[in-house]
């Protein structure tokens, strides 16, 4: 029976608002609600029908039938392989009776089905010479990950990537670019007050701004690398066709493994860097109830980060980043020691997929803030320099605390080309 792709009309997703006071608390809603989705719908919706006694029972007739009239399914069999065969025990039209068939007495009953074969693989370990951890195992034992039934580890891996990780992940990220389209239509963009000063504020130093690039740069390669991966075979696959499609996703999956690691090194050095100014403060509940004053009256006064870009940073960059990172690294295989079994890894594709795929859904939403969202915002991180009159719209006791020589107004060493808005310090 064919599964559906996308997820049906009915699963709670649908019915889940799209408004949200901002863009970061939407994303952290979407981000609960896919782990809710995860954890409480193990099969649910995606569950394939039930194998009843009724269906297994009926068919050997109907394949018997078909191999007398010429036409087995599976491998042919002739007739008189057919009647070499050891006779089907006793009772074999019975559940009971079918169920202990060997495979010979099974191919009689049911010419091309070699299920007892391949049971019997399921319970044994053989003997292998290869050093690899459970080299002998050919198939692994059966376990359910979130979305699939209880089956073999590598079918039920199977089954959680392609009916629960490729569905929701989609949905996901479709919905995340839906709704910035939307709220940008009905919201537009966040515009000045005041007409720019001309005085300037050092809002980034020149290393915060490498490191920051250099983190957004390799993330925009594994997202590529990463949607082509898991969407690549629905959007461009009927495109390139199977050559073209298998050479260029597998350029990029090589790509992906060399940069994740890359990434987990700007990430550590962004999240150092950027820790201190986002710790939490009293201040960002006032923020956060009046929605950063997105949805009408005056801006919230905000220090140098304000409690959107402190969600992202503790949820996205730091929370999602080092999982991402993590379980990448096992999926490198650089992790030294640890038991690289099939199951291990499989585990830590789930984790993997399900962090990314969120963490990609908030990207949007900080990469839309900082870019067309909100007036001015990308100065900052291009130049260096932001205008006093956004700094004092967006981020007024971060100016307060410039103004009063709190925080000194230029960190950086480097000569400022622009006129500043607070006086560079005398040492
Ligand atoms: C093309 C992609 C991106 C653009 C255009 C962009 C833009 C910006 C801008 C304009 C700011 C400054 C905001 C302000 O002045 O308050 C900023 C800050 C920041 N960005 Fe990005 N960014 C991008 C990708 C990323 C990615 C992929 C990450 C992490 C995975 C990231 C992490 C951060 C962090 C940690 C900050 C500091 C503010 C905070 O802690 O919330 N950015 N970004």
């Amino acid at each position: 029976m064919s599964r559906p792709f996308l997820v049906p009309a009915s699963t709670p997703y649908r019915a889940r608002s799209w408004h949200a006071s901002s863009g970061v608390v939407l994303f952290a809603a979407l981000f609960a609600a896919l782990w809710i989705v995860l954890l409480l719908s193990p099969t649910g919706a995606w569950a394939q029908t039930a194998v009843t006694p009724a269906t297994i029972l009926t068919a050997p007739s109907a394949a018997r039938a078909g191999a007398v009239q010429g036409a087995p399914t599976g491998a042919q069999v002739t007739a008189s392989q057919l009647a070499s065969q050891p006779a089907a025990p006793p009772g074999a039209d019975t559940l009971a009776g079918y169920a202990q068939q060997n495979n010979g007495q099974r191919e009689q009953a049911q010419p091309g089905n070699n299920a007892p074969m391949w049971r019997a693989l399921k319970q044994e370990s053989g003997f292998s010479s290869l050093p690899a951890p459970e080299a002998g195992v050919l198939i692994q034992p059966q376990t359910r990950y979130p979305g699939s039934d209880f089956t073999t580890a590598g079918e039920a891996w199977r089954q959680a990537r392609n009916l629960l990780l490729i569905p929701v992940g989609g949905w996901l990220l479709i919905l995340a670019l839906v709704g910035i389209v939307v709220f940008y239509a009905v919201k537009g963009q966040i515009r000045l007050h005041q007409r720019p000063t001309g005085r300037k504020i050092e809002r980034f130093t020149p290393f915060e701004r490498f490191m920051h690039w250099g983190l957004a740069y390799s993330f925009i390669a594994l997202a590529v690398s990463g949607v082509v991966m898991m969407f690549g075979k629905f959007f461009l696959l009927p495109v390139l066709g199977l050559g073209l499609f298998g050479w260029f996703s597998y350029a990029l999956k090589t790509l992906h493994n060399f940069v994740g690691p890359l990434f987990g090194v700007f990430l550590v050095i962004v999240l150092l860097t950027f820790m201190r100014d986002n710790l939490p403060s009293r201040r960002d509940l006032a923020w956060l109830v009046q929605g950063g004053g997105m949805f009408g009256g005056a801006e919230v006064p905000a220090a140098r980060f304000n409690a959107g870009e402190k969600i992202w940073f503790w949820l996205g960059v730091l929370a999602l980043g080092l999982i991402a990172v993590g379980s990448g690294l096992v999926l490198d295989r650089l992790v030294p020691a640890f038991p690289y079994t099939r199951g291990a890894m499989q585990v830590a594709e789930i984790i993997h997929a399900s962090a990314t795929v969120v963490l990609l859904a908030m990207a949007f939403g900080h990469i839309y803030i900082g870019t067309i969202g909100t007036e001015g915002a990308i100065d900052g991180m291009r130049t260096g320099y932001v205008d006093e009159a956004w700094a004092m719209q967006h981020h007024a006791l971060w100016l307060d605390d410039i103004k009063s020589g709190k925080i000194p107004a230029q960190r950086s060493g480097v000569e400022s080309r622009v006129p500043l808005a607070v006086a560079k310090p005398k040492v």
